[in-house]
């Protein structure tokens, strides 16, 4: 099978046209860090794992102690019920579009919101619209690990909204990237300062962000 990036991570079979689940192969350095993160409190933490593809981060975050809600529009319930309750977990599958969430569906107060390779496929006024919504379940000190596959990844080749301020980008991959990365979908790809610019208008200071090697932008915010 074809290595899909530096990486090693493979092009695996999924049910979704949302690319390919990378946190069920390798945990990378904001996985690490938001784990640490859970970690170093002295009390369970209400999560959420948004856009979880197979929920591998959030079930962990689960089994560490975390009360967890793993959100995606791919329905993954049968796999999720199971392993909750065979281990007890604090963990709850929510199958809805990411648009269409509801206060109710959120954890209140929200103590980290976890999002890894999801962001993008929605246009940024609706990004905008749910990190607005997210913020308002946060309070201060909470957490925001977030990543957005980046304009200067090789998914920004042959991109045809590259030179689109943010706001207008929504556009298919070209034929072989899409089928490279199993991404069929329009997105809207990151630069580091339009993740920042999106989370940092709802009341959050940057704690970390950067560029993986591959080109996607991560963050690590705090609400203030
Ligand atoms: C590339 S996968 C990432 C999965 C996992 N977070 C990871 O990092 O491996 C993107 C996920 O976002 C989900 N997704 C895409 N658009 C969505 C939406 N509007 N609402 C909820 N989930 C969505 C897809 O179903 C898919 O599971």
């Amino acid at each position: 099978m074809e290595k899909l990036n530096i990486y090693g991570d493979m092009r695996i079979n999924k049910k979704g046209r949302f690319g390919c689940d990378i946190s069920s192969q390798r945990l990378d350095d904001l996985d690490k860090k938001a784990i640490r993160h859970i970690l170093s409190q002295r009390k369970h933490l209400s999560c959420i794992d948004l856009g979880c593809g197979e929920g591998k981060v959030g079930i962990i975050m689960s089994m560490i102690g975390a009360n967890v809600v793993l959100i995606d529009k791919v329905n993954i319930a049968e796999r999720i019920e199971p392993i909750a309750s065979n281990f007890k977990l604090n963990l709850k599958f929510v199958n809805k579009d990411a648009r269409e969430l509801q206060k109710k569906d959120l954890p209140l107060p929200l103590d980290i919101c976890y999002s890894q390779r999801f962001i993008h496929y929605l246009r940024f006024s609706e990004a905008e619209k749910l990190i607005d919504a997210l913020s308002k379940n946060m309070t201060e000190g909470s957490m925001l690990f977030i990543s957005a596959s980046g304009l200067n990844s090789e998914l920004g080749e042959a991109y045809p909204d590259k030179n689109k301020p943010v706001a207008k980008r929504f556009a298919f991959l070209n034929k072989k990237l899409s089928e490279k990365h199993n991404i069929v979908e329009p997105v809207c790809l990151y630069t580091e300062k339009d993740l920042e610019n999106l989370i940092t208008r709802f009341g959050f200071k940057v704690k970390s962000l950067k560029s993986s090697d591959f080109g996607n932008v991560k963050g690590i915010f705090e609400k203030i």
